[in-house]
């Protein structure tokens, strides 16, 4: 385990929007964490449909969305005893903090976060000024509950940091040395950032146009064989060594998704198919995603039936959540100077 440096009691929060196509890389490289993590240190997950709206949500969608999100973490294995499951959008105090957060955050830190430039692309005169302003949000949402460790995929390592820049300066800024934890990430070593099989230098991801790029946790099986077989590879057999993968990134990704799914190191996968060729090893990474994803799947069918039970437990952790925001905020306040 990760071990905190800080001297706030261990607390994981981590979030997933609910931007619809939830797949395996969200499942490897968050969800399957959650599910291991929230044994260890008490946890909260929030399901970020604030973020979600940075970008144009359906309305109606956007409900379902978040229901399915909810199922995706039950079936998994979430325990919602143990853990708060939850929508962001219940809890006010994410946004509340989120503004005062903005008043601490510089504006040359948010012109160097990575994400916003992929995400608004050529358009960014036109993106929402939300979507700039995303890593204030996801700042408070840790630091409402005084989080520390956040797990996640790679590509949110930057916002993390970004946290941890924002909690030093409030805790400079305002004399209250520590009052803030410097939140932590918490990376998986393999799977960390599953890539699209239709490109392996593209990150596998919700909004990605073709449904061929990814597989998606309501995949049934013959889908995920589909999908599997129409990745993208390449001619040559799998190498001997981790090294030789090198400028064959489909290859290379299709070998990390195996040893996600399997949790086994890269260099296992190529020691059992080493001078295969992918006519042999993408059925075996088939039937090992049909082995690992359909039992979810087949839960998460089961839950999505009851839309009335996600919303139970949805608005019951957000109870909970909210005591624990609310303490936070009470002493936030004062420390800026609100008249209460
Ligand atoms: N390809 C990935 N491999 C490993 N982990 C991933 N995550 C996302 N994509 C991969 C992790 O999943 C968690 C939830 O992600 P999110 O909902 O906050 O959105 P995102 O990171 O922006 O992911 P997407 O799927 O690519 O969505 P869109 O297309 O809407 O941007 C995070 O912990 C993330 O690291």
């Amino acid at each position: 385990m990760h071990e905190s440096k800080s001297s706030h009691p261990p607390r994981v929060v981590s979030g997933v929007q609910p931007t619809g196509n939830l797949h395996v890389g969200n499942y490897i490289g968050a969800i399957r964490e959650f599910v291991r993590v929230q044994h260890e240190v008490e946890s909260l997950f929030p399901i970020v449909d604030l973020h979600a709206i940075t970008v144009w949500q359906d309305p109606e969608r956007l409900k379902a969305q978040t229901r399915e999100i909810a199922a995706a973490y039950l079936a998994a294995g979430i325990d919602p005893e143990l853990s708060l499951i939850f929508h962001q959008s219940a809890v006010r105090q994410h946004t509340e903090l989120a503004w005062l957060l903005q008043c601490v955050a510089r504006i040359g830190w948010l012109n160097r976060m990575t994400q916003f430039k992929e995400k608004s692309g050529n358009n960014r005169e036109r993106a929402s000024v939300g979507l700039l302003t995303y890593p204030t949000l996801m700042a408070a949402d840790i630091l409402v509950y005084k989080g520390t460790l956040v797990p996640m995929g790679d590509d949110q390592r930057q916002h993390v940091e970004f946290a941890r820049d924002v909690a030093a300066r409030f805790n400079n800024d305002f004399s209250a040395p520590d009052f803030f934890p410097l939140p932590e990430p918490l990376v998986g070593q393999e799977g960390a950032r599953i890539m699209s099989l239709r490109d392996g230098r593209m990150k596998m991801s919700k909004s990605d146009p073709s449904d061929l790029s990814r597989i998606v946790l309501t995949d049934d099986e013959d889908t995920i064989v589909r999908k599997i077989q129409k990745a993208k590879s390449d001619s040559k057999p799998l190498p001997m060594l981790v090294e030789e993968l090198d400028g064959r990134p489909e290859a290379a990704n299709l070998v990390s998704l195996y040893a996600a799914l399997a949790q086994v190191t890269r260099q296992d996968v190529l020691t059992q198919f080493n001078n295969q060729g992918f006519s042999t090893f993408k059925p075996a990474l088939a039937q090992l995603a049909v082995e690992q994803l359909a039992p979810i799947t087949a839960e998460m069918r089961r839950y999505l039936a009851a839309p009335d039970f996600l919303e139970k437990i949805l608005n019951t952790g957000a109870e909970r959540a909210r005591v624990i925001a609310e303490t936070t905020m009470t002493e936030v306040r004062k420390i800026f100077g609100f008249i209460s």
